[in-house]
């Protein structure tokens, strides 16, 4: 194999294990449910062969401390974010006011070049259930709302599927601002717009939060665990890796829809189900 064909694949792997995957799985999978739906924006490689890619074969992280929340100056302390919005008497208007602070700091000035709309967030202010994907895509950008491309028709059906709406959960990302060319976010810049992630959710107060993709679970669990050690039970938010003095929280991470949609395997679908059957039974909602 050319060494093209070698960086070629393990970026191609990085990416898909970012998302929230270990492995690659050889072939088509079926998508019987999805057969009129078009594969979503994951940047593909025309000419490598399908074939199976363990996360063992990707270049290994250092070891402890496995997540630093460091890098850049953060723009704002907690303090002041929480500031900006605590004199505001209901959780809508303190997520408005939060969204105004965070376009005043502007934490993406930092590392993003172009964007059209910051995507901050939307639903229930006091949704017992928030879902936190990585950041936004292409349609989200031109809309200013989270998950409306693709991805989130997907999510829509997930959270329908379990018997509740999109209106009543909350959705939000680590990143508000499109990255270039849909970049996974580095750790760099989820630590940049971290401590407005955290503020949201301690507004929001949710029972239950569901991260969709590594990025979303490194952050709020301050690991780098893959996701097939992290999915499929309940951790704590925030952990003991995680900066921020807040309440605890159930967190559940499971593979993010972008990733379901490209490998829509009958595995895959039956692990996030079975994610959202835990989480569904830590809500008390009946399943279907
Ligand atoms: N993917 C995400 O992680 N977030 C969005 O809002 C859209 C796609």
């Amino acid at each position: 194999m050319s060494s093209d064909f070698n960086a070629i694949l393990a970026q191609h792997a990085k990416t898909t294990q970012l998302l929230g995957v270990d492995f690659l799985p050889v072939g088509t999978p079926p998508n019987e449910l999805l057969q009129s739906e078009q594969a979503p924006q994951i940047p593909d490689h025309p000419g490598v062969e399908p074939q199976l890619v363990t996360s063992s074969t990707i270049e290994a992280k250092p070891s402890q401390p496995d997540f630093a929340l460091k890098a850049h100056a953060p723009v704002a302390s907690s303090e002041s974010i929480r500031e900006a919005y605590e004199s505001h008497s209901d959780p809508q208007s303190k997520l408005d006011a939060l969204r105004e602070k965070y376009i005043t700091d502007a934490p993406h000035a930092q590392f993003i070049t172009s964007f059209n709309n910051i995507v901050f967030g939307e639903g229930d202010p006091q949704a017992e259930l928030m879902f936190v994907g990585e950041a936004p895509g292409q349609q989200e950008d031109e809309t200013g709302r989270p998950f409306v491309g693709r991805a989130g028709q997907l999510l829509d059906k997930m959270i329908i599927a379990m018997g509740l709406s999109r209106e009543s959960v909350y959705i939000a990302n680590v990143l508000k601002t499109r990255p270039p060319n849909n970049a996974t976010p580095t750790q760099d810049e989820a630590a940049a717009c971290a401590p407005y992630l955290y503020e949201q959710i301690r507004i929001v107060n949710p029972k239950v939060i569901v991260t969709l993709g590594l990025p979303a679970t490194h952050l709020l669990l301050g690991t780098t665990q893959p996701m097939r050690s992290l999915r499929g039970s309940f951790h704590t938010f925030p952990s003991t890796n995680t900066p921020i003095d807040l309440p605890q929280i159930d967190l559940m991470p499971t593979y993010h829809p972008a990733y379901l949609l490209r490998s829509y395997t009958e595995d895959n679908r039956r692990k996030v189900w079975s994610d959202l059957t835990a989480v569904m039974e830590r809500l008390g909602l009946n399943k279907t």
